[in-house]
């Protein structure tokens, strides 16, 4: 293939995300893991399912980053993920230290990649990965608004009964019990939920959404949701990779945008080849803009946490 992508952590969402990536033909694909043996193995797996699923990308796995040499996407998603009772922010001191190793040394190897973060508390992993870099801001983006808004539409079309692909949905904010669903912008085929649906229904999948991420952890016991969030992952590497130019929802570094400054937070922006390529303005009601602040202001605390432990 001719573009490469890197996926560090070669855990659940790791191993699912360059499965979905080799088999969607997107690219050539290596797995980097701090576990000897485990990208190897699990990159072997891959290729020897090749001839089955009917695709010619290599997947390799490594656990140094020579092989991530030349990547056109780096997608992180290195770190330890959430058990039950523990919430995204708990992660952060461990993640941070996996989070800046990490990133020193794919921006070694690959000074032009974009890079994808998913480790949590992801937007302040946002933070660790664009200082570590020193990438530009359109080239650090984090995945976390397209996972929350597929869990949004997939409650919504269990809801009404109709097909996922008439759903469209935005979750912005950051990736925390704050996220901001917007239901004003949420439709199906092109009607406004807030036509559909009476204001409890739409207030419970709005509060099943923002807890989605724990209704899981409380189901697997022992790990944290992979399959839809490497699906979003991916869907965001694609975008970029075929320089679709969709608009998703993403962790964005804003310098004003939404009337916020210096923080990643959840904003629909252009996704192509040179990853961010421009943060979409929508128009919000008092009501959304103080969600998305009071959302800012709970990843502003992570950030400040940060600091802290520097
Ligand atoms: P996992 O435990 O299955 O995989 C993590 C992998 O990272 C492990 O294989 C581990 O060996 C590896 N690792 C740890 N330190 C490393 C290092 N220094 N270098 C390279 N690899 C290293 O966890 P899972 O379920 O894949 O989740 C990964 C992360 O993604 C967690 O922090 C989780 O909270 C986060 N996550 C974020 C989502 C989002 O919406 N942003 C959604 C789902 C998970
Ligand atoms: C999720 O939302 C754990 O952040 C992850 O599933």
């Amino acid at each position: 293939m001719d573009k490469k992508v890197t996926v560090i952590g070669s855990g659940n969402v790791g191993a699912t995300a360059a499965q979905r990536l080799a088999e969607k033909e997107l690219c050539d694909v290596v797995l980097i893991d701090i576990v000897e043996g485990m990208p190897q193995g699990k990159a072997l797996d891959l290729t020897e399912a090749a001839p089955i699923e009917k695709h010619d990308a290599h997947v390799t796995g490594a656990n140094g980053y020579e092989a991530s040499k030349d990547s056109d996407i780096i997608i992180i998603t290195a770190g330890i993920p959430r058990k039950p009772g523990m919430s995204r922010d708990d992660l952060i001191s461990t993640n941070k230290g996996i989070m800046k190793s990490v990133v020193t040394e794919v921006a070694k190897y690959s000074p032009n990649a974009v890079l994808i973060i998913v480790s949590n508390p992801l937007d302040a992993m946002c933070h660790v990965a664009f200082e570590a870099s020193g990438f530009p801001k359109n080239r650090v983006l984090g995945m976390a608004g397209v996972l929350d808004s597929a869990r949004f539409r997939a409650f919504i079309s269990m809801e009404l009964n109709v097909s996922v692909e008439n759903t469209h949905a935005f979750v912005l904010g950051g990736h925390g019990d704050t996220m901001v669903p917007l239901p004003r912008y949420s439709t199906v085929a092109g009607i406004p939920i807030t036509e559909l649906m009476p204001k409890e229904r739409i207030d419970a999948l709005v509060e099943r959404t923002a807890n989605g991420g724990a209704e899981i952890v409380s189901l697997l016991k022992t790990g944290s949701a992979f399959y839809a969030p490497a699906s979003a992952a991916v869907e965001m590497a694609e975008s970029i990779l075929k320089d679709k130019k969709k608009i998703l929802p993403c962790a964005a570094y804003l310098e004003g945008e939404y009337g916020i400054n210096n923080l990643f937070i959840g904003v629909p922006v252009k996704l192509g080849t040179n990853g961010i390529e421009d943060i979409i303005q929508i128009k919000l009601t008092d009501d959304e803009k103080a969600a998305l602040s009071k959302s800012a202001d709970a990843v502003q605390e992570l950030v400040e946490i940060l600091k802290k432990s520097d």
